[in-house]
């Protein structure tokens, strides 16, 4: 019988797992939870797939693994995986880059209506007994303000879709698009400075990478509109925290609507607690029922396609399998 070795993972029994190995056919196995090269060189010798979290699966791990078809990765970032020690192996390396896109996009649409229409600042008034509307004064009318999304990919799409369904008009950048084009699902891309100077909501979607660290800083935040409201669901190092402090403390920016943070969890007493423009989720973008279930399962599935000599329906490197 083909075996599945899970080799570390946070997400909790495995009995979702066993369940989709077992309509395969196959076993699966969750021998330790492997941090170190070593830890997985001691569980994979009769592995005939790999399900990954964070451990490191290098060369070294493929070099004792001789029986391994495919590398599945729970989640979508393969950072842990030597893709090219897979690739001239004829491994496949798969992952589940969409299981939240739905969740995260969501997360942003609803930061930014707590913010646009109040709704934390007056739940807040209405509780100690201020039923009035100077707490939150002024909004606006949200049909007609402008929704920049920074990013052009799965997540940003999907919120732009959902915003533009609200009334929001929707503009986007990317490092991938010339300003001036269209997207297929239709937005227009502005530059980065342009996305800047004319959002009312500017919403980050973009990977934390060389390129994007810091990428709203005092440069950038001296671009919005005074009345702006920045939204990240993407990670927290894409904004210099401190500078957005005080941004949000002189209201050089109308609010922030934060769900990632420099440092996670978010220390009790940071400074972004104590101040009434911002709304704050605990890196809770990802969560539903739904996608956690399909971050459980999918890696299973993928790994068993493989073993049963079928395209998974993720997969990183598909020329392994021609
Ligand atoms: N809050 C959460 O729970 C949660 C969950 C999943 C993902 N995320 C974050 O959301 C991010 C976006 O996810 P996605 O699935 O949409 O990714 P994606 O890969 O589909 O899209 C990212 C886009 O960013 C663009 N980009 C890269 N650098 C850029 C730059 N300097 N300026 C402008 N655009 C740039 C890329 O060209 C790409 O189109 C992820 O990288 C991740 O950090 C957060």
């Amino acid at each position: 019988m083909k075996k599945i070795v899970i080799i570390d993972s946070n997400l909790g029994a495995i009995d979702l797992e066993r369940g989709i190995a077992e309509q395969y056919g196959f076993s699966i196995e969750f021998p330790k939870q492997c941090k170190t090269e070593e830890d997985v060189i001691s569980v994979v010798k009769d592995a005939d797939a790999i399900v990954v979290q964070y451990a490191p699966v290098t060369r070294k791990v493929l070099d004792a693994a001789p029986n391994v078809k495919v590398v599945s990765e729970y989640g979508v970032g393969v950072d842990s995986i030597d893709i090219a020690a897979c690739t001239e192996r004829g491994i496949a390396v798969c992952n589940v880059p969409d299981y939240s896109y739905q969740e995260v996009s969501d997360q942003a649409i609803a930061l930014t209506l707590a913010l646009d229409r109040g709704v934390v600042v007056l739940d807040k008034e209405i509780r100690k007994g201020n039923y009035g509307l100077s707490a939150v004064k002024p909004l606006h009318r949200i049909a007609g303000r402008v929704f920049g999304v920074v990013g052009l990919g799965r997540i940003a799409r999907a919120a732009a879709q959902k915003a533009r369904g609200i009334g929001y008009q929707v503009i986007g950048t990317d490092i991938a698009f010339e300003p001036g084009a269209i997207t297929d699902d239709g937005i227009p891309v502005v530059s980065f400075d342009e996305l800047l100077a004319q959002s009312d909501i500017v919403s980050l979607h973009v990977p934390l990478m060389a390129g994007t660290k810091h990428l709203i800083n005092a440069a950038a935040l001296s671009k919005m509109k005074p009345d702006a409201v920045l939204i990240n669901t993407a990670r927290g190092g894409v904004v210099d925290t401190e500078t957005l402090v005080e941004a949000l403390k002189n209201r050089q920016i109308r609010g922030a609507g934060l769900d990632v943070f420099e440092t996670e969890p978010l220390p009790k007493d940071h400074p972004l607690t104590a101040l009434d423009n911002v709304v704050l989720t605990p890196h809770a973008g990802y969560y539903s029922e739904e996608s956690l279930y399909e971050l459980k399962t999918r890696p299973v599935e993928n790994a068993a396609e493989v073993l049963a000599g079928r395209a998974p329906r993720n997969i990183l490197n598909p020329q392994v399998l021609t």
